[in-house]
């Protein structure tokens, strides 16, 4: 297949307590895929197959192959957003987030916060802008990956996907689990070189 799904880089129940591998055999291997498949389906009945994952989002334009290539790429972020030890934030990024924010706590109020109150579906986001920290949100599938010179950091994924089954409808509880003890700081530092973008993209396949 052109895109493939890209592996979970942990084990399905390397998150819990706080995501069950349940919510991941159908978050990773049901929804993730079908925004795989649908992508796959639709770029090749477009006349678009052939090219990277962020150069059909470039060119995709507004509709279902622009949403399913966006949310294909926000998951391939996503995961490697995620760790399943709790970390810390050291070094550059810990200087970044005192600069910004004061202390990790605040910025994790911040972004929870801004996750919470995000109305419908959707996604918050750690970003660096001009050398500074800043967190965002974007409605449905709305991505970093469409913006040229947009440099992501970290990906929550707000979607009632990510934290029904283990949370209902309680979307703060999900974000207090998550932020509190499975943000993959490595993988923010890592992204302070500005190719964060690059991280979620994958390439045209032939078969
Ligand atoms: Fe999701």
């Amino acid at each position: 297949m052109p895109y493939v799904l890209s592996p979970l880089p942990f084990a399905r129940n390397a998150l819990t307590p706080q995501i069950s591998a349940e919510t991941l055999e159908y978050h990773h291997g049901k929804h993730h895929q079908a925004y795989v498949d649908k992508t796959n389906e639709l770029a090749t009945s477009n006349g678009l197959g052939g090219q990277s994952l962020v150069d059909l989002i470039g060119v995709a334009g507004p509709g279902a192959l622009f949403n399913n290539a966006c949310q294909l790429w926000n998951h391939n972020f996503l995961w490697q957003s995620l760790s399943p030890d709790t970390q810390q934030p050291s070094g550059e990024l810990a200087d970044l987030i005192s600069a910004g924010f004061g202390s990790t706590e605040a910025l994790l109020k911040d972004l929870g916060e801004q996750a919470a109150g995000h109305f419908g579906s959707g996604w918050a986001w750690l970003m660096l802008d001009q050398g500074a920290l800043t967190i965002t949100t974007s409605h449905d599938g709305e991505t970093p990956a469409a913006h040229k010179g947009m440099q992501p950091l970290l990906a929550v994924d707000v979607w009632e996907h990510a934290y029904y089954i283990d949370y209902r409808n309680a979307r703060p509880r999900y974000l207090d689990a998550v932020l509190d003890h499975h943000l993959n700081w490595d993988f923010a530092a890592l992204n302070l070189d500005g190719a964060g973008v690059s991280r979620g993209d994958q390439a045209w396949q032939d078969s």
